[in-house]
């Protein structure tokens, strides 16, 4: 029975990996959330969800490290033992570096640094803790997976080509997990474990919800270097879609074929959006 440990299952992109891995009877599915109970409900008011008994879900913050290492003790009482995927899904998006350059944000430099500080404690150092809290459990597994949600943001290459100057930070706090998977990839793929950065592309899940026309409007060069950049792209993908791709991707993914450590897309390519 494939075990799937899906962290920031609550809304959003991880909520749909939920939905889909419990779709196959055979996989379970845990799903580490903030508020236990809120998901709880919103799993059991989803009609598609009805009657699902492979779904479990354990409250931890990732930055509450004692929470993290029961989460582990439960998972482990759940599976007996073992664990074959982690999708490090959760994270900080903030709305604070969204819109605006760094030069921009640095005119209200508490809340940079407060943002900044927020990103790497959820978007990194929570990551490190579940990756070594869990780690015994996916060494028994079976598929032995750890793939981290990221984004292609974080590719210089991308931001220095195309201009992309908004999320600063949230992108370096991405750029720092994505050297923390490579340096996880050269300790334990000797044991067979693959790490992977994923970025899931554009995926509409709210982030510009409420935001006011001056924000929108300086948005705009943003969304008008995506279109550039991926000529035909119109908008961010449905979650459904994005992870759809995104689990074809992970199950396409192996040592063998060198994808140890790498960032890649939902197309398995450096094509972010
Ligand atoms: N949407 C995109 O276009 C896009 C593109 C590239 C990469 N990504 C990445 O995809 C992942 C999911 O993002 P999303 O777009 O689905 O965002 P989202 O809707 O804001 O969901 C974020 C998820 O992370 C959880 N989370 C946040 N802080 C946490 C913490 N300290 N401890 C535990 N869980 C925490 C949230 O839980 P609560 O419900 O408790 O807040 C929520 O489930 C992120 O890693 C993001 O960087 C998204």
């Amino acid at each position: 029975m494939p075990s799937y440990l899906v962290t920031g299952a609550s809304r959003g992109i991880g909520y749909e990996f939920l939905r889909q891995y419990s779709s196959d009877a055979q996989n379970i599915v845990i799903a580490l959330v903030r508020d236990k109970l809120a998901t709880e409900k919103k799993v059991a008011r989803d009609v598609d969800l009805l009657g699902r008994s492979n779904i479990r879900i354990l409250q931890a913050d990732i930055t509450d490290y004692t929470a993290l290492k029961q989460a582990a003790v439960d998972t482990a009482g759940i599976t007996g033992g073992s664990l074959d995927y982690i999708i490090a899904n959760a994270g900080l998006v903030p709305k604070f570096d969204l819109f605006l350059p760094i030069g921009e944000l640095g005119k209200r430099p508490e809340e940079l640094t407060r943002t900044l500080r927020d990103s790497f404690e959820i978007n990194v150092i929570g990551n490190i803790h579940v990756f070594n809290l869990f780690m015994p459990l996916i060494l028994v597994g079976q598929a032995k997976k750890i793939i981290t949600i990221s984004s292609g943001l974080a590719d210089n290459s991308f931001t220095n080509q195309w201009g992309a100057a908004q999320g600063s930070l949230y992108a370096a706090s991405k750029a720092a997990m994505n050297t923390i998977v490579a340096k996880f990839n050269v300790q334990y793929k000797k044991d067979g474990v693959l790490f992977l950065a994923l970025c899931p592309g554009p995926v509409e899940v709210g982030h510009y919800d409420g935001a006011t026309e001056e924000e929108l409007a300086a948005v705009q060069p943003l969304l008008g270097i995506f279109k550039e950049y991926s000529p035909g792209y119109e908008k961010p993908k449905a979650p459904e879609v994005s992870v759809r791709m995104c689990r074809d991707v992970i199950e396409a993914a192996s040592l063998e074929k060198g994808d140890g450590g790498t960032l890649v897309s939902h197309y398995g390519n450096q094509q972010w959006v």
